[in-house]
């Protein structure tokens, strides 16, 4: 179903937000439309205490800017409060196990918790053990929380999503698989160019395709025509080692003003952020007047509101 024909409910059968692999196009537009109302919220100034005196656990062990501001001041904006746990703060940097770290959070009372790590499997067990919505803020397999936002944006700006062409250029990575579902199952095209040995994993590929139209291919213009959206992330993601060989491979792949000239005439350029000028996009396309970036990182904040409202707020 198109989103404009979509009536939202405010309310979502979703527990958690693990990966977006089994969540419906209606779970996605009720986070779409609410992250529209508060962020007209936001831009009125209006209050809203949707999340009143709930906690939530942050447990980040890698660095973050936008994510951890925006559920910080996310979570506040809502009403509620949170708990910064870094790798240095937590008994799992010395090997405490995730299943034990979930049986005792859901002694504390805590409402939900937002997890940035390396392996997607903490990010299960902390669901499976806990008794409180996990949400993915990031690990090395999906992006969900980017790809809901970005969603938004591309939605904010274009005023629909069906048969809207997203392009991304550069490494198959997490940022990638979570755009491949959310845009599939939005009813966007979706193209990912990258080089053979840094495409993006074949099952995830492989289940992006049950719900749309995804391409895989090598050929940068075939990539940008007629594309509306053109978007590239960092060729080295965190916790990886930079090589030559990887760089040297993902070169030809990164957006420069050849790539955007070849899009739509009105195509905007998106980058998850924090980039790499002059890596994987050109000074020039960043700071063109087609680039979004700063759009799409307010939107985190809106639409990972919207997500932690929908998940929590079921009591
Ligand atoms: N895009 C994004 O997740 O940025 P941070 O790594 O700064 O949170
Ligand atoms: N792919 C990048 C995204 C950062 C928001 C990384 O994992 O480092």
């Amino acid at each position: 179903m198109d989103i404009s024909l979509y009536k939202p409910k405010r309310r979502i059968k979703q527990k958690h937000l693990l990966h977006l692999k089994d969540y419906s196009a209606t779970d996605i537009y009720e986070i779409l439309y609410l992250t529209q109302k508060l962020k007209n919220a936001f831009r009125h100034g209006k209050k809203h205490r949707l999340l009143k005196n709930n906690t939530l656990a942050m447990i980040f062990s890698t660095p973050s800017t936008r994510t951890r501001l925006a559920f910080e001041t996310g979570i506040q904006q809502l009403g509620g409060r949170s708990i910064f746990l870094s790798d240095e703060d937590m008994q799992c940097s010395r090997g405490e196990s995730m299943h034990d770290t979930a049986l005792v959070l859901s002694r504390y009372g805590i409402d939900g918790a937002v997890i940035r790590t390396h392996a997607q499997s903490d990010v299960e067990e902390l669901a499976k053990y806990g008794n409180f919505p996990v949400i993915n803020g990031l690990t090395d397999s999906f992006d969900p929380c980017q790809a809901l936002s970005d969603i938004f944006t591309i939605w904010e700006t274009f005023g629909h999503l069906e048969g809207k062409k997203l392009a991304y250029f550069g490494d198959g990575n997490n940022t990638a698989n979570s755009l491949m579902l959310a845009g599939a199952k939005t009813g966007m095209k979706v193209c990912v160019c990258s080089p053979k040995e840094y495409a993006p994993a074949e099952d995830i590929v492989t289940l992006a395709r049950n719900f749309g139209d995804v391409t895989i291919t090598n050929d940068t213009e075939e990539a940008a025509a007629d594309a509306d959206v053109i978007y590239t992330d960092v060729f080295f993601s965190m916790g990886q080692k930079r090589t030559a060989e990887k760089e040297a491979a993902l070169a030809p792949y990164q957006v420069n003003s050849k790539i955007l000239h070849a899009a739509q005439k009105d195509a905007v350029f998106m980058h998850c952020l924090p980039a790499r000028r002059g890596e994987e996009v050109t000074e020039s396309v960043i700071d063109s007047t087609h680039s979004i970036i700063f759009e799409q990182a307010e939107n985190k904040l809106h639409a990972q509101k919207a997500v932690m409202t929908l998940l929590m707020n079921k009591k």
